[in-house]
């Protein structure tokens, strides 16, 4: 499998690309109370993107032998995909105030920036 490896990781951040950008759509189609929102391919696209996303994800760590709670560059991605899947729930879901959910969102899309700083620098720390 370790031939394949650009490639795996190349699928990963199309996937990356993707995924953000299907997640600030469906922001812009959230403020605007878009019913676009509800289509079928709105539900469905953003999931089979991040599956995608995360599968290529195993298999790099797999290829290269480092691991999440072994690596912690891989621990602090996993535990920021969480923060961003977590806030993304609050935002898109919670049906209270404004002001709790546009912070929320602020809160995903930090996480998600923060994940692709610790996979170009392989630091959790990013700097330092
Ligand atoms: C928790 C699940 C994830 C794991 C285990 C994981 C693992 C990996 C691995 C092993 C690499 C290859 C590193 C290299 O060869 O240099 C990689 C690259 C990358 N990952 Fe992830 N990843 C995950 C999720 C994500 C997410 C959600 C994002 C985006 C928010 C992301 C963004 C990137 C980027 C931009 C690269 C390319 C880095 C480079 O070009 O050097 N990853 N990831
Ligand atoms: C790196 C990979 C992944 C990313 C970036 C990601 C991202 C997200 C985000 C931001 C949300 C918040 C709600 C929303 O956006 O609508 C979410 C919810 C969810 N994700 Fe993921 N996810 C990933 C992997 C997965 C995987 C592998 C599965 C299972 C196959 C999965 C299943 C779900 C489910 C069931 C929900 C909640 C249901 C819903 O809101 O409709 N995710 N994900």
């Amino acid at each position: 499998m370790a031939e394949y490896y650009p490639y795996i990781k190349m699928l990963h951040v199309i996937c990356v690309v993707l995924s953000i950008f299907l997640f600030l759509l469906r922001s812009a189609w959230t403020f605007q109370g878009s019913p676009m929102l509800a289509t079928a391919w709105a539900r469905t696209i953003p999931h089979f993107v991040d599956t995608t996303l995360f599968v290529a994800a195993i298999m790099l760590t797999l290829i290269i032998h480092q691991y999440p709670f072994q690596a912690p560059w891989l621990t602090a991605k996993v535990v920021a995909l969480l923060a961003h899947i977590l806030f993304g729930l609050l935002f898109f879901h919670y049906r209270g105030s404004w002001a709790v959910r546009k912070a929320a969102l602020a809160l995903s899309l930090l996480a998600f920036v923060y994940i692709v700083a610790v996979a170009l620098t392989k630091n959790p720390l990013v700097f330092g």
